[in-house]
């Protein structure tokens, strides 16, 4: 494709730096806000008497034309343009003539890529928003069904209180929810418009920056026009929002591993989400979980090629930021993949309560239960947990849990045990009386629901 820009050179580029410098077969994917931008800045150019209304009316309808032959296919971005944004006006001008060579006028790449950006990412935003809806939907739902199924609560991987499956689900329901509050935040500071910031010193035509940005559904125009094509600040804070996304999924998926392990058994993952192995017969694995947890390393790896690609940039635009939007765009890209996997993985798992019962039957989690049992007969806490301490040993030394202890050794340890310690230390009266606010109680995890539910 013949340069704009060939005037002052003397020379045709070298193919391989063509090759090197194009970023159009990764940019071409905004067309749309290319587009938008552009009829906004047309539109505004005849608003402002820059170019006759005429022009700017026949650039918008050559731009509305060139968006639909890209839509239906008829039009193809050109590989071998510099970029989309060359590749759209090249195509303008094509149709309209000189016309089409007015587009640019008061405008340069460097804000007309920091408008499409942001245009771009606050579609994909929305997206990811609404896939976090549903999985947010999808855990309540099954949370719903086990607020009363009583499964061991862990710290350190070991045994510890016990909690609901349900309670253990809607933590993971308020993680999605704080995600999508990152993600209302980031679009805030994305939302305003660079546009009008011109290569990087504004522009002396008497252009309507409010206007643009109106158009463009922003909040505001930005204040400064070198931080208006410099800042990359909003695909930072992006990536980031997205990684701690991915984080929670992350570890939402290394629970899910575990319980499908053997050495759990707390769920079985249906079929359809699922693999199997080439050589052992009897494998069943959960690939798309590994999958999601691996993937959470590379998106983690793109916050961090944004941050060290602008960490030594000087004012305003370089190059080097062209490296922004293979590092974003495979962000949402992964994170829209993995919601969109993991959700469905989750909604047909089959969730299996009798293990989680039995595992939750081992393992002393009602200790805790047992020496309050002896503070709310008057004990003092730290001797109560000695006691209780004591009897576990005594548990252990004789293979039996403290439910099967008969009460003759109860008393060896203290006179305030009664045969009521068996109430205390049942497995669905521990569940039932956690009824602190937050707590695994069946009631509360119905609040905690409803508290989700009505945010959503
Ligand atoms: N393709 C470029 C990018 O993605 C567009 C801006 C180019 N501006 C420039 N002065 N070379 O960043």
């Amino acid at each position: 494709m013949d340069k704009m820009w060939a005037g002052r050179f003397t020379k045709e580029t070298d193919s391989g730096v063509n090759a090197f410098n194009s970023s159009i077969s990764f940019d071409s994917r905004m067309y749309r806000s290319d587009i938008a931008g552009s009829i906004a800045h047309a539109t505004m150019l005849g608003e402002a008497g820059i170019i006759s209304k005429d022009e700017s009316a026949a650039i918008v309808k050559g731009l509305e034309s060139i968006l639909a032959d890209i839509e239906i296919g008829k039009l193809e971005p050109d590989m071998t343009a510099e970029d989309i944004h060359m590749f759209i006006e090249a195509e303008l001008t094509r149709r309209l003539g000189s016309t089409g060579k007015r587009l640019h006028t008061s405008r340069s790449r460097n804000d007309q890529v920091a408008v499409d950006i942001r245009l771009y990412l606050r579609g994909e935003i929305a997206e990811i928003k609404d896939l976090l809806r549903k999985l947010i939907t999808t855990v309540c739902d099954i949370a719903e069904v086990h607020a009363d199924t009583i499964m061991p609560g862990y710290t350190h991987l070991q045994r510890a209180q016990p909690i609901t499956f349900g309670h253990h689900l809607m933590a993971y329901a308020q993680m999605f929810l704080r995600d999508i509050g990152r993600l209302d935040d980031t679009l805030k500071r994305m939302n305003v418009c660079p546009l009008g910031s011109g290569a990087l010193a504004g522009t002396t035509y008497p252009i309507n920056r409010q206007m643009t940005s109106e158009l463009l559904g922003f909040s505001e125009p930005m204040a400064n026009s070198l931080d208006g094509v410099s800042d990359r600040d909003f695909c930072i804070e992006l990536a980031s929002a997205i990684s701690m996304i991915m984080m929670h999924l992350s570890r939402f998926s290394e629970e899910i591993i575990l319980w499908c392990s053997w050495e759990f058994k707390f769920i079985e993952l249906d079929d359809a989400f699922a693999t199997g192995s080439s050589i052992m017969p009897q494998k069943k694995n959960p690939d798309v979980a590994e999958l999601v947890r691996g993937k959470a390393a590379r998106v983690f790896g793109d916050n961090m090629t944004l941050l060290a690609m602008m960490k030594g940039l000087p004012l305003a635009y370089n190059k080097d930021m062209q490296e922004d939007k293979e590092a974003i765009f495979d962000a949402v890209d992964n994170v829209k993949l993995c919601i969109s996997t993991f959700t469905p993985m989750l909604a047909t798992m089959t969730v299996l309560k009798e293990n989680m019962r039995n595992a939750a039957a081992k393992g002393f989690i009602n200790a805790t239960d047992c020496a309050d049992y002896l503070v709310k007969k008057g004990m003092p806490f730290r001797d109560a947990y000695k006691i209780t301490g004591g009897l576990v040993a005594r548990c252990i030394a004789l293979n039996t849990t403290l439910e099967k202890l008969p009460l003759e050794t109860y008393k060896e340890y203290s006179d305030l045990f009664d045969d009521n310690v068996y109430d205390a230390i049942n497995l669905d009266n521990c569940v039932k009386g956690r009824l602190s606010y937050g707590g695994p109680a069946p009631q509360s995890v119905t609040d905690q629901i409803g508290y989700v539910r009505e945010r959503l």
